[in-house]
C-alpha cells in the first residue's frame, strides 16, 4: 500500500506565521509539523510516500526533507497543488502515484501517538472500501463528525453546528482506488473546497466504510495557534521536558 500526505491550503488559521512559510513547515515541539505524519506512515511499514503540498513556499520542503532518508525511506515523492481547492482535490493529484493501489492517507497537521500498523494490514486484506479513524473528543463541532448506529458509520457531518455524535474524523484515511472516481464526481462546498466528508460519504452511501478508535493522543496541530502550542507541549512533555 502507498501513502499519502497533504499539506496543501493556506493554513490562514495560523496567521501571520503561514504569511512565512508553510503551516506544515512550523515546528510541533523540535520538528516540522510535516515529520509527524510522515513517521506514522513509515511505522505502519509504508515505503512509497507522495506528499502533496502548494503555495510559495513549496520549494521548503524539498529543502527539509529531501528524498525522504531522515525516515529510512530511498525517495520521497512530490505533488503540486495549484491553488487550495480542498482536502479532496489535493488527494485527486495522487492517482498517477497510487497506480490502482490502495491508499492510506494523512492529513500534514495530524499528530497522533498510536501505531496505525495494524489498521493497514486490515485494510490490505480487504478486497474494497475505505476505512476512517474516529475519537472522542470534546469540541466535535471544530472536525467532521460521524454518527453510528450499531457500531457503524452511517453519516458524517463536516463542522455540525450541533453534532449528533462526540466522535471526530481524524485525518487518517484509507482508500481504495475508486476514490479518485469518486472524487470526481464532488462538487465543490459553499467554502469553495472538494470535501473530504463528502468522500467518505460516497462510501457510506455504498455501505463500504469501516472505521477504527484511536485510543491515544491525537492532535490537529494546525487548527489554530493554541492548538499548536498544545500539541507541541504534549510531545514535548512526551520526550520528558519539565514545561
Ligand atoms: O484534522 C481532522 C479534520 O481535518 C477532519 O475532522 C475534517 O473532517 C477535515 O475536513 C479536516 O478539517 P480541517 O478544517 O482541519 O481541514 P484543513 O482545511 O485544516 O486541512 C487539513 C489538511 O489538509 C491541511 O493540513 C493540509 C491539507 N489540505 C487542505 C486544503 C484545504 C490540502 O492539502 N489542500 C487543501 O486545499
Amino acid at each position: 500500500m502507498k501513502g499519502v500526505v497533504l499539506a496543501g491550503g493556506l493554513g490562514t488559521r495560523l496567521a501571520p506565521l503561514t504569511n512565512i512559510t508553510n503551516k506544515h513547515l512550523l515546528p510541533v515541539f523540535d520538528r516540522a509539523m510535516v515529520t509527524y505524519p510522515i513517521r506514522t506512515l513509515v511505522e505502519a511499514g509504508i515505503e512509497d510516500i507522495l506528499l502533496v503540498t502548494g503555495g510559495t513556499h513549496y520549494g521548503q520542503f524539498v529543502q527539509l526533507l529531501q528524498n525522504g532518508e531522515e525516515f529510512g525511506l530511498r525517495r520521497l515523492h512530490y505533488a503540486y497543488q495549484k491553488g487550495e481547492g480542498g482536502i479532496a482535490e489535493a488527494l485527486g493529484l495522487a492517482e498517477p502515484f497510487a497506480e490502482g493501489e490502495k491508499i492510506v492517507v494523512m492529513l500534514g497537521d495530524n499528530v497522533i501517538e498510536d501505531s496505525i500498523k495494524d489498521a493497514v494490514e486490515d485494510f490490505r486484506k480487504l478486497s474494497s472500501g475505505a476505512k476512517i479513524f474516529l475519537k472522542e473528543v470534546q469540541n466535535p463541532g471544530e472536525f467532521g463528525v460521524a454518527e453510528l448506529t450499531g457500531g457503524k458509520v452511517v453519516s458524517i457531518v463536516e463542522k455540525p453546528k450541533e453534532p449528533k455524535s462526540n466522535l471526530a474524523v481524524l485525518g487518517i484515511y484509507m482508500y481504495d482506488n475508486a476514490v479518485f472516481d469518486i472524487i470526481r464526481t464532488l462538487e465543490r462546498s459553499e467554502r469553495g473546497e472538494l470535501e473530504i466528508t463528502d468522500v467518505n460519504n460516497a462510501y457510506v452511501a455504498r455501505g463500504d466504510i469501516t472505521h477504527e478508535t484511536l485510543e491515544g493522543y491525537w492532535g490537529d496541530a494546525g487548527e489554530s495557534i493554541e492548538a499548536l502550542l498544545k500539541v507541541s507541549l504534549h510531545v514535548a512533555r512526551k520526550q520528558g521536558m519539565k514545561l
